[in-house]
């Protein structure tokens, strides 16, 4: 039997993917409330594909409990946010939930943490808790997830993984156990290569994006188009620029490469000036809104609305959102009216101003900052009738009307 800890964005497809393909699962989350909506039946975020998965695990017998189990394998997915201050790794959640399994893991049980961590997090903080607790009998394991929002019941099955585990026996069984459902390529190295190599694909990210937001910055000041030259440029067989945009947000990329900032501090200065550079993004976005309403003359920004409040397009995840940010800094450095906000994926009340209908958001708006491609917008501008759109994901194709970064 596997027990999953923590069901939340990772933990919950992990623990139905592996029961929907024969593996006895039992997901535990110290969360009540999640706990029992997911014994009514029902899912806690949306995802596409994920209602179905939900499905089928429940017919292969999944059961969901806050209790830790005793069991031969655990599989801990539980948050691991960065301290803002000293941008090191919180390992709070991880270190917690280890413990707890270690007071209930029988002998010889093989402790899998599948939340993203730092390079030397499992050495600094997980294996000293064998030592106190006398339990060098478990195996450890670092099995960090790769899977992206919006399509994570595909990714689980076709994305290549990695294990990182000290006895290469235990990596291989472990290995197996994710090969019932994995039908990409398992590599299996040590625990801190695994722990440094996810880190560092996530900030290959930032740092790539950062890189486009730069250009688009530059191309405005010059006066060229960002997105023809990214196009061109991606022609060239050894060039991949990712696109500009209004910012980064979400569980990973804003967030994981300040493990290496907050660790390596005097090195890591490419990375921080990357993460800075998209995290300028949100507050860029709402100067040049600001630019083209001086242009057309709208001075309430009340008259000004926000489409979009998670950090990605067809999720309902706002950590991060780059959204959050825009309001942010519209409220503290501009000074400004709160704008009026919808995103059609986001049910739950986050910010003031938030509505839950595009006639009720539309009415009486003179111009819409498009911070999300949402799929039901994306290359239809004629939703918003003709006002003034601020573009940044460019989503809304070229126009008169039409701002992009
Ligand atoms: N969300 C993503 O897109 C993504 C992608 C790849 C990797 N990751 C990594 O996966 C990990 C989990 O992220 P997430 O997005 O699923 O987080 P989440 O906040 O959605 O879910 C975490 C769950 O763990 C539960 N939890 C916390 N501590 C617990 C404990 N001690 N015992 C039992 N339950 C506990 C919480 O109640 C919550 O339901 C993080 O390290 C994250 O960086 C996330």
């Amino acid at each position: 039997m596997i027990n999953v800890i923590g069901l939340g964005y990772i933990g919950l497809p992990t623990a139905l993917m592996m029961a929907s393909h024969g593996v006895e699962v039992v997901g535990t989350d110290y969360n009540a409330s999640l706990v029992a909506t997911l014994n009514a039946g029902h899912t806690t975020f949306k995802e596409e594909g994920l209602d179905e998965l939900f499905a089928e695990a429940a017919a292969a017998g999944i059961r969901f409990t806050t209790e830790y189990q005793v069991c031969g394998t655990y599989i801990v997915s539980v948050p691991t946010p960065y301290d803002k201050v000293d941008k090191k790794i919180d390992p709070s959640y991880v270190v917690s939930a280890c413990r707890t399994v270690l007071g209930v893991a029988p002998q010889g049980a093989v402790l899998v943490i599948e939340s993203t961590v730092s390079p030397n997090t499992i050495d600094r903080f997980v294996r000293p808790l064998l030592t106190e607790a006398g339990r060098q009998d478990v195996s450890l394991v670092h099995a960090p997830e790769r899977i992206i929002p919006g399509n994570m019941v595909h990714e689980l099955v076709h994305n290549n993984r990695t294990i990182g585990a000290d006895d290469p026996e235990v990596g291989e069984r472990v290995a197996d156990l994710y090969a019932s459902f994995c039908r990409g390529e398992i590599a299996i190295t040590d625990i801190r290569t695994a722990e440094m190599t996810k880190v560092v694909e996530n900030t290959f990210r930032a740092v790539n994006i950062a890189f486009a937001n730069e250009l688009a910055k530059v191309c405005r000041v010059g006066g060229m188009d960002v997105y023809e030259v990214i196009r061109i440029a991606n022609k060239h067989p050894r060039v991949n620029i990712l696109q500009p945009g209004p910012g980064v947000g979400g569980h990973c990329i804003p967030v994981d490469p300040w493990f290496l900032v907050g660790d390596y501090p005097e090195t890591a200065n490419f990375i921080r000036l990357a993460l800075q550079t998209n995290f300028s993004m949100p507050e860029y976005v709402l100067r040049r809104a600001h630019e083209a309403m001086a242009e057309r003359g709208i001075a309430d920004p009340s008259r000004v609305g926000v489409y979009g409040l998670a950090y990605k397009e067809d999720v309902d995840d706002v950590r991060e959102s780059p959204t959050l940010q825009l309001l942010g800094a519209q409220a503290e450095h501009l000074c400004g009216a709160p704008m009026r906000v919808y995103d059609p994926w986001v049910e739950a009340d986050v910010v003031p101003n938030q509505v839950h209908s595009m006639s009720e958001f539309l009415d009486g708006l003179e111009m819409v900052i498009v911070m999300v491609g949402h799929s039901e917008i994306k290359g239809r501008p004629e939703l918003f009738g003709d006002r003034i759109l601020i573009d940044p994901r460019n989503v809304m194709g070229d126009g008169a009307n039409v701002y992009k970064l």
